[in-house]
């Protein structure tokens, strides 16, 4: 896939005002991207479930004027601690949407999860904000396919946080170049829809073991795998998972979606252990609820499943099937290792929409 379709130059627009909004989820990562080169190439393919209740809700005002600028609003209320990032991102896209050269914009934004909850924000965030400005576009081009526009507001997601690209597709979502994928590329995510039934309704539970900020923050996290002894093998070994995982998701295979989404979380957080500078990233709770998790399993014969993002929070996966279960080891075991005992209800989702 060539970056050439996805640059749309238009010098001179139409004077038009006017305001969109978008709902974007979060998603959680099976096999995760950790690594990436350039322009947001991500270093090796990746996977992920699109979530449901986790989401940011982003309403884009513009207005023409002489050159760029943007206020974001969190909330309502002004917020220029977000406004770098976004300023990155807006100037990361120009090359491939150079109207917004023409436009002032006010962004108003907020997150059905708490700031504060320690749960990335920048998938959901930038989603939402590329899907908006992918909705400008289209009124500037009204040929746009509507399968075009989910690709090119992949594309500019992409370039705000790897992650994000994958938020725009409901269910299962590749990002990255594998060959067990027709279509997949490192420039936008693809949906996959092969899986089998269990995997359309299945749960993730957040266990807030740590609400606070990041410790690294995952650009740094990224460029940490650089020179990092074992990225190769990692690298690698990426390809390989997500090529089982593909097989597992497609049969209905638990056991083997369990082996492999666990492996990737402790090699997520493995190569975070070995890198240097290293990090450990877990907290004694994350341990604890991990320990907790496999004896439960073991004991009740259950496919409840975890997995980590770069931080201390466990993701409990687990078919619907398993929902009182897994409920009852949440509030009688779990929710004593979580910060203030919150945590988080999620299952898979259907993906963006405009409101
Ligand atoms: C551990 O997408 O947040 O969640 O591209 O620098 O914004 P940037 O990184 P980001 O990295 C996410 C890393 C991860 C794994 C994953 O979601 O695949």
């Amino acid at each position: 896939m060539n970056v050439q379709k996805f640059i749309f130059d238009k010098r001179e627009v139409e004077s038009i005002d006017g305001q969109t909004t978008w709902k974007s989820p979060s998603n959680i990562a099976l096999v995760k991207y950790w690594g990436k080169i350039g322009e947001q190439i991500p270093a090796n393919p990746s996977i992920s479930f699109t979530l449901n209740n986790c989401h940011t809700l982003t309403t884009l005002k513009y207005k023409k004027a002489e050159s760029l600028s943007f206020k974001v609003f969190v909330e309502g209320v002004r917020e220029e601690s977000f406004e770098p990032k976004i300023k990155k991102f807006l100037e990361r896209i120009q090359k491939y949407c150079s109207f917004i050269e023409q436009y002032s914009f006010e962004i108003h934004t907020k997150n059905t999860f708490p700031h504060s909850s320690g749960i990335a924000s920048s998938a959901s965030g930038l989603s939402a904000l590329a899907l908006c400005i992918t909705s400008i576009e289209k009124t500037l081009d009204n040929t746009m396919s509507d399968s075009f526009f989910k690709e090119k507001a992949s594309f500019l997601a992409r370039l705000g946080s790897g992650s994000a690209c994958r938020s725009i597709y409901p269910e299962l979502v590749v990002w990255g170049e594998n060959q067990s994928f027709e279509n997949s590329s490192d420039l936008v995510a693809i949906p996959f829809d092969g899986a089998h039934e269990v995997f359309k309704d299945f749960q993730d539970t957040i266990l807030l073991v740590d609400k606070g900020q990041k410790v690294v923050s995952s650009t740094v996290g990224h460029n940490l795998m650089h020179n990092h002894p074992f990225s190769k093998q990692r690298f690698t070994q990426a390809h390989e998972n997500l090529e089982q995982l593909k097989k597992a998701l497609i049969e209905g295979d638990l056991k083997t979606f369990t082996a492999i989404v666990e492996s990737e979380a402790l090699t997520l957080h493995a190569m975070m252990m070995t890198s240097n500078p290293y990090f450990i990233l877990m907290k004694p709770n994350t341990l604890n609820i991990i320990e907790e998790v496999w004896a439960y399993r073991e004991k009740h014969n259950l496919n409840l499943t975890i997995t980590l993002d770069a931080g201390a929070n466990v993701h409990l996966l687990y078919p619907k099937s398993e929902e009182k279960q897994a409920m009852s080891l949440i509030n009688n075991t779990l929710i004593e290792f979580c910060e203030n005992k919150s945590y988080i209800c999620d299952e898979v989702g259907s993906g963006s929409v405009e409101i």
